[in-house]
């Protein structure tokens, strides 16, 4: 006899599987809309994973025993927990200070290039103690957490020497351990180069390949990230870096494309990267490109919030990035300077009002194609027997609503590895 549920949703207005399209890669082109949504239907979880998701009518009642917890979702949503594939999770202090600098029109380079920006969170992280680094990280965790974020990706960064980027890791490692929400680390020592390596950005990074990838795990520590810009890294140098990083076994991803068109995008998609980010410059010809080099596996993670955040008006076309065959995931970048912000449903609205998503492809770039974008497909992303038991109940009775109440939570209950949280 088949095992007794151990926890079952019933009723609910509209579950989004998420599932329904291609396995084999992340969703694009139409596949981007096309998942399945089953109206009145039902979640079951065996522990910590999914067992069976389906319309009420087909629901096995032999396997409702007398342990089995029922929540009644009627009126309401069923879905994923959401994926957020990109933040810069662990640092020190905040940029409060730079907020009116900026709103009297100093541009994000400009603050920089002045010692502002990322080096003054550099001087702020070095000089925290690690536990108020993780304390600070909980904290964060726990307000993504409230948004409903079941799996999130957590970058360091921001130490920019070998010692304190190994602590960021390290603090990105315990703050998974210590709450619920999976944290997955990427290091991104090639953040800008060091102070101590001012003007010298290729020295930097041969620093960063000798002395700190071969201290790091790929199975702890999966990806090696690298912003290609403009006062930060070239495109020549971040390939030479990335390859290094490739050798060593690492996943790969690039801030790529976010002020200036430099072709980062298409060298990080030919080295084979699972993710390449930001993509406000990046041409529909450009992602075209991408799309083609990495025949679709290469997702474009697009931070809406960030444009917003910096008072520009350039947005990524994530529509005809779509339309390109390139897969599009959402995400808030949350970081101290580009985007102080958790409310991932945000980056969901914005993307849809400024880069031209449909809620359903936005849906799907908040959920599968994250989970894509940070290789964990097999285990989040939709709802699916085998799945993880990460799952969100949210208190509307249409996912139409979910872009449309502007800057609200819908979430209700989050269900992270089949227990509530
Ligand atoms: O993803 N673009 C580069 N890095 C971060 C911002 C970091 C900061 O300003 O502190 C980003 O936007
Ligand atoms: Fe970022």
């Amino acid at each position: 006899m088949l095992q007794p549920y151990s926890l079952l949703f019933c009723h609910a207005a509209q579950v989004l599987t998420l599932a329904g399209g291609p396995t084999d890669k992340p969703l694009t082109g139409a596949a981007h809309a096309d998942w399945r949504i089953i109206e009145h239907g039902y979640v079951a979880c065996l522990g910590d994973t999914i067992a069976a998701v389906g319309p009420m009518d087909e629901l096995d009642a032999a396997r409702i025993g007398p342990d089995t917890r029922v929540v009644d979702a009627s009126g309401r949503v069923l879905m994923p927990g959401l994926v957020e594939c990109h933040t810069h999770l662990v640092f020190g202090g905040n940029r409060a200070d730079e907020f009116q600098r900026k709103l009297q029109g100093e541009s994000y380079l400009d603050i920089l290039a002045s010692g502002g920006g990322i080096l003054s969170t550099v001087r702020k992280t070095r000089a925290a103690a690690e536990e108020e680094l993780l304390q600070s990280a909980l904290h964060h965790l726990d307000g993504f957490r409230r948004y409903g974020i079941t799996t999130l990706e957590a970058k360091s960064g921001y130490g920019l020497d070998a010692e304190t980027e190994l602590r960021l890791l390290r603090v990105a490692q315990q703050a998974g351990a210590q709450q619920p929400v999976r944290v997955v680390p990427t290091f991104l020592g090639a953040h800008v180069p060091g102070p101590e390596y001012k003007g010298r950005p290729a020295d930097y990074l041969a620093m960063l390949a000798a002395d700190v990838l071969p201290q790091l795990d790929p199975a702890a520590v999966p990806f090696v990230d690298i912003f290609c810009e403009e006062g930060a890294f070239s495109v020549d140098d971040s390939r030479h870096y990335l390859q290094r990083a490739r050798e060593l076994g690492f996943g790969l991803k690039i801030h790529a494309e976010q002020l200036h068109d430099l072709g980062g995008c298409l060298m990080a998609a030919e080295l084979g990267a699972v993710s390449v980010d930001h993509c406000d410059y990046l041409t529909p010809e450009g992602a075209a490109q991408v799309a083609a080099a990495s025949q679709g596996r290469t997702v474009a993670v697009l931070l809406p919030l960030v444009p917003l955040y910096l008072r520009q008006e350039k947005y990524a076309p994530g529509r005809q990035f779509i339309e390109a065959g390139l897969p599009v995931a959402l995400s808030t970048d949350f970081n101290p300077g580009s985007c102080p912000s958790k409310n991932l449903w945000l980056a969901l609205q914005v993307a849809c009002l400024k880069m031209g998503l449909t809620p359903r492809e936005a849906l799907a770039a908040v959920t599968l194609n994250a989970a894509w974008a940070i290789g964990q497909q097999a285990n989040c992303g939709s709802l699916a027997p085998g799945k993880r038991a990460d799952l969100l109940l949210l208190g509307v009775p249409d996912y139409r609503e979910l872009p449309y109440w502007l800057g609200e939570n819908p979430v209700e209950q989050v269900v992270i590895g089949g227990q509530f949280v």
